[in-house]
């Protein structure tokens, strides 16, 4: 049984808007969501690194990749040799339709959303309950129906959850790519500097997966290199974040934004070899 890839943009932006992946972490994005951040994270990127050598990124957690893009634009021109890959954990789902029943399932292979007629039914909590009661009803009795239906359903189409102009751009500037990388796993390759916006933060991961987490960015960082993190909330709010430098042991902080990463103690305290 064959299976189509369809970029789906209606679907792929409704499924987004509220997308918690199998662990809870949310793919909630927006264009433009840290200019000022991004304007002070290319002044020390043209400080360290020169403009005719390749300049290779990796760019973690981009959700859709509208971030990442505006970030590629911005650099692109000033490094006509950048390479910048781009990736988030769990960017597609799956949907299987049977009539007017459709539902889509999260990398782990957990429904999602079910979306029967005119209703759009996702996982309710106390509130969903009290006020749309008859949507929480349905979720229910529909939910064993959906799960036979994706291991049994044979209209089965697979959404990325990557933004048109990031899926564009991808297929038409070999410089820019959209992957899958799990930040939990070490990653295949090293680069200049290695971006997180909004993955790190504490409810996501234990102090324990931290650890697991610096260690692979500090690997896949080429001496010198930089990690730029930050976490914030709606587009043009205060970054929490700051640029690190790697070390041979772990990380020295150059430029801090807010009151820093919310894990700037575990990257100070990283040591490599611990
Ligand atoms: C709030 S979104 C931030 C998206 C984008 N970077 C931004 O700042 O708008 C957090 C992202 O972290 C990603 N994420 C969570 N756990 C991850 C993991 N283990 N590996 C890679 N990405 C992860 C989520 O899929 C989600 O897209």
């Amino acid at each position: 049984m064959a299976m189509r890839l369809l970029i789906s943009l209606s679907l792929s932006e409704r499924v987004l808007k509220d997308y918690k992946d199998s662990r809870g972490a949310f793919k909630r994005t927006a264009a433009k969501r840290f200019e000022d951040f991004d304007d002070s994270a290319a002044v020390a990127i043209t400080k360290r690194f020169s403009a005719n050598k390749p300049l290779r990124i990796a760019d973690t957690g981009v959700s859709d990749g509208r971030t990442a893009l505006d970030f590629f634009d911005r650099l692109k021109d000033a490094y006509p040799a950048i390479s910048y890959a781009a990736s988030d954990y769990g960017s597609r789902v799956t949907c299987v339709r049977k009539g007017s029943l459709q539902v889509c399932a999260d990398n782990s292979g957990a429904v999602a959303e079910i979306v029967w007629k005119k209703f759009v039914l996702k996982q309710f909590g106390f509130i969903g309950f009290l006020f749309y009661p008859i949507n929480f009803f349905l979720y229910l009795l529909l939910k064993p129906i959906a799960k036979r239906l994706l291991q049994n359903g044979t209209d089965r189409r697979e959404i990325l959850l990557f933004f048109g102009a990031a899926l564009q751009t991808a297929q038409n500037d070999r410089r820019f790519t959209l992957g899958e990388h799990n930040i939990l796993e070490p990653f295949d390759a090293q680069f200049h500097i290695v971006r997180a916006m909004n993955p790190l933060n504490t409810s996501y991961f234990t102090t324990e997966q931290f650890g697991a987490i610096l260690r692979h960015i500090h690997n896949a960082l080429l001496p010198n290199g930089l990690l730029i993190t930050g976490s914030n909330q709606d587009a043009g709010s205060v970054v929490n974040g700051g640029i690190y430098q790697k070390t041979a042991q772990g990380f020295a902080e150059v430029w801090r934004s807010g009151e820093g990463s919310p894990i700037t103690d575990l990257i100070g305290a990283f040591a490599q070899d611990s």
